[in-house]
């Protein structure tokens, strides 16, 4: 059975001449990093794919060396570690998928990287599904380890919900309520499976832009060219 239908929400990146929110886009990656990272891992993500989207590059510079890589091998053969840098992805947020589903009942948290493109509903099916937690109907019990979402297909997830008001603090003064935070996130998760979404309608204006000048021209020329003969 599938799962009830998502809501649509006013996305600010929806309208066709809109691009995303950067400042949420910023915050959702503080979301990310602090609560969903712990499990999920967004291994087609590099730390300078944020540079001039959500942050500066001698910010994220500061925050890619605070994870360690292995590295190597060096001329003595030898593998090494050092702080991560720009061109490195992600950390992962388990070694392996066995390590994965060992610490997650048996189910895997999916990569994130794809995950707005790869579900039916897209960004309003991530934002409902992180708030999407209930009790069960009457009459429908849940196996232990499992919970109910009624946005998830099948009702019962292995994720437990991890969105609460103020489990995250912002540092630009933004309500830090669940939905907030959920907005946030989802817009972020929307950003790593669009990223170029902003060049692709800034480019579609010029586009627009271009046609509508040429368009008038042509009537002018047109004009201009068949004025002698009326
Ligand atoms: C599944 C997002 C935090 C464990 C998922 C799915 C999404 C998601 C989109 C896929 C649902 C589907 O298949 O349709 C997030 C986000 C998080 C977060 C945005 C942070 C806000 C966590 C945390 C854990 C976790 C902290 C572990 C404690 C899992 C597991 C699944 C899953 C085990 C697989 C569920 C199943 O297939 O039954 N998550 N998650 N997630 N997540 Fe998370």
């Amino acid at each position: 059975e599938n799962g009830m239908h998502a809501p649509h929400q006013d996305w600010d990146h929806k309208p066709w001449n809109k691009t995303f929110d950067h400042q949420s886009i910023r915050r959702g990656y503080q979301v990310y990093r602090e609560v969903c990272a712990a499990c999920h891992s967004m291994s087609l993500v590099s730390w300078r794919n944020l540079v001039g989207v959500s942050h500066t590059e001698a910010e994220v510079k500061e925050m890619a060396a605070e994870y360690e890589y292995e590295d190597g091998p060096d001329d003595q053969g030898n593998m090494f570690k050092r702080p991560g840098k720009l061109s490195d992805r992600f950390p992962a947020a388990y070694p392996n998928e066995e390590a994965a589903r060992a610490a997650n009942g048996g189910a895997y948290p999916p990569d994130l990287s794809c995950i707005v493109k790869a579900r039916h509903g897209e960004e309003d099916y991530i934002f409902a599904l992180l708030l999407g937690y209930t009790e069960p109907p009457a009459g429908i019990s849940i196996r232990e380890g499992l919970h109910f979402n009624r946005y998830f297909p099948g009702g019962a997830i292995s994720m437990a919900r991890s969105l609460y008001d103020e489990v995250v603090d912002y540092e630009d003064g933004t309500p830090n309520n669940a939905s907030q935070l959920a907005k946030d996130v989802t817009t972020f998760l929307t950003w790593a499976s669009y990223p170029e979404h902003d060049e692709r309608k800034k480019l579609g204006m010029k586009a627009i832009a271009l046609s509508a000048t040429l368009f008038v021209l042509s009537i002018w020329y047109k004009r201009f060219k068949w004025a002698p003969i009326k």
